[in-house]
């Protein structure tokens, strides 16, 4: 069956570490518990591929000790040999990490470098390379600055209590100055974990914006662990975003929905980009969980494992409406299209004459008309689906996943919703397998990513509240 979310064999997993594209390869490092199923013991899992489909897995690349854990962070491909560690021929790989202590609360950033590869790490002596004596200061991005201000590296990490990003400089990446801070502002309802920081053009134009990706957990726009964007300018001291939020309250709902968020379903997070790759192949891979009930999820006692990732995303920018919005395509398998069903009038509820594979891709274009929106049930029957409703009025893109989670926690229940920016006809692609929907809209600007409890295949119910047409499903797989 086509796999579309990396999981390991076994064992626990959440965030996405050290994401790099080197000698033609995508690395995949991730947060990862060599002993059992739960956050702990937390090292460096790693894997490989070829197109982020297909991955290859690898040993642990760094392993937790009696002195650290390995906590979040990012890789540099040292190709100039800025670092000394590397020779000009073998550029070292260096994984910036969080030292989490295991005796004291403390946390501070840390490099380990390899000489082959990405396959192997040996710890810098030197370690940490930056402290600030605090229990909350990780996650770090490293990535090169060229611009007005110079060229040299900047660490992006969070003080994740004080909900501020923090900005250093190096030009050897083994010495760090303090830049600047930004925040709190917008997302406050949790700590800030897992920033982001790099330049797009913005589509159709010869213009560059700056986005700082940050995720929050919990006072995500679904509830527990979500991610928040700002698109603005970085000078290389600084970041200052286009539009200015208040700190806004997580019970604020219209408040919340004015922000933009990488991802508006329940799991979807500390999503980042590869290092590696030109700024106009930018690429995201995130953990598709949520720290609300992650470690609740129901686990096979035969191979104990936890957490997978995202599909890995494109990212590009869009100006609609004049906002700048990130838009998003996922990576995914090559498919073949099995069944295509186009013009069907609907105004009730019908079982739609296809077979869905395990997993695939659907393509749905909508008619609204002056109905009040439309219902899709993907399942075994329809008391086994997942639904995806759309409402007309408020323009609201939900999923109800509430089928098969009996027993999961409440907070796996409840819905969630993105407002979609265009009206009138509702385009969708849809990604599915039996443990996810990664669902597009606007194009790619407007996403939600649900883990569900009933796969969402083999069938499927189209129900229109009011007189709807099915311009276009598209079956792929
Ligand atoms: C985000 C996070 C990071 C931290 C890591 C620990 O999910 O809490 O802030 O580095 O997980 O596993």
């Amino acid at each position: 069956m086509t796999r579309l979310h990396f999981s390991p064999p076994l064992n626990w997993i959440n965030d996405p570490n050290g994401l790099a594209f080197h000698d033609g390869r995508y690395h995949l490092y991730f947060q990862y518990n060599p002993l059992g199923a739960e956050h702990g013991n937390m090292s460096w899992g790693h894997a490989s591929s070829a197109d982020l489909v297909a991955w290859d897995d690898h040993p642990v690349a760094i392993a937790f000790d009696e002195t650290e854990e390995i906590f979040s962070g990012s890789m540099v491909i040292d190709e100039a040999n800025d670092s000394g560690l590397g020779t000009p021929g073998n550029p070292a790989l260096l994984a910036f990490y969080t030292s989490h202590a295991v005796d004291r609360r403390h946390q501070s950033q840390s490099i380990a470098y390899s000489l082959d590869g990405g396959m192997t790490f040996t710890k810098y002596p030197g370690n940490p390379v930056a402290d600030r004596g605090s229990a909350d200061f990780r996650d770090p991005k490293v990535i090169r600055y060229g611009g007005p201000a110079g060229s040299y590296w900047v660490m992006v990490a969070v003080e994740a209590m004080d909900q501020q990003v923090v900005f250093y400089r190096s030009d050897d990446l083994l010495s760090w100055t303090f830049l600047s801070a930004f925040g709190p502002e917008g997302g406050v309802g949790g700590v800030w974990e897992c920033p982001d920081l790099f330049p797009l053009r913005i589509e159709g134009t010869d213009e560059t914006a700056w986005v700082l990706l940050l995720s929050i957990n919990p006072g995500g726009i679904a509830g527990g662990s979500g991610t928040q964007y700002f698109v603005g300018d970085f000078d290389g001291g600084a970041f200052t975003p286009l539009v200015r939020h208040p700190k806004v309250d997580p019970d604020d709902e219209a408040g919340m929905r004015s922000l933009t968020w990488l991802d508006y379903g329940h799991d979807c997070y500390a999503g980042v980009t590869f290092a590696g790759l030109a700024d106009e192949d930018r690429t995201l891979i995130a953990w598709m969980s949520n720290w609300l009930y992650a470690h609740d999820l129901p686990v096979d006692p035969e191979r104990p494992q936890r957490g997978a990732m995202t599909m890995a995303r494109r990212l590009s920018l869009v100006e609609i409406d004049g906002v700048t919005l990130l838009r998003q395509e996922a990576v995914g398998p090559a498919v073949t299209e099995l069944e295509a069903l186009s013009d069907l009038a609907v105004d009730d509820r019908v079982k739609l004459p296809v077979t869905l594979p395990p997993a695939g891709r659907l393509d749905l274009r909508v008619d609204v008309g002056e109905s009040q929106g439309f219902t899709l049930h993907l399942g075994a029957d329809p008391s086994a689906a997942v639904a995806i409703s759309y409402d007309a009025a408020t323009r609201r893109l939900s999923v109800d996943r509430r089928r098969g989670a009996e027993a999961l926690p409440e907070s796996f229940v409840t819905e969630a919703a993105v407002d979609l920016r265009r009206s009138g006809e509702v385009a969708l692609r849809i990604w599915f397998d039996p443990t996810a929907l990664e669902i597009f809209a606007d194009g790619g600007c407007s996403v939600l990513t649900d883990l569900v409890a009933a796969p969402p295949s083999p069938n499927a119910w189209f129900e229109g509240h009011g007189d709807v047409v099915l311009t276009e499903f598209r079956v792929a797989g």
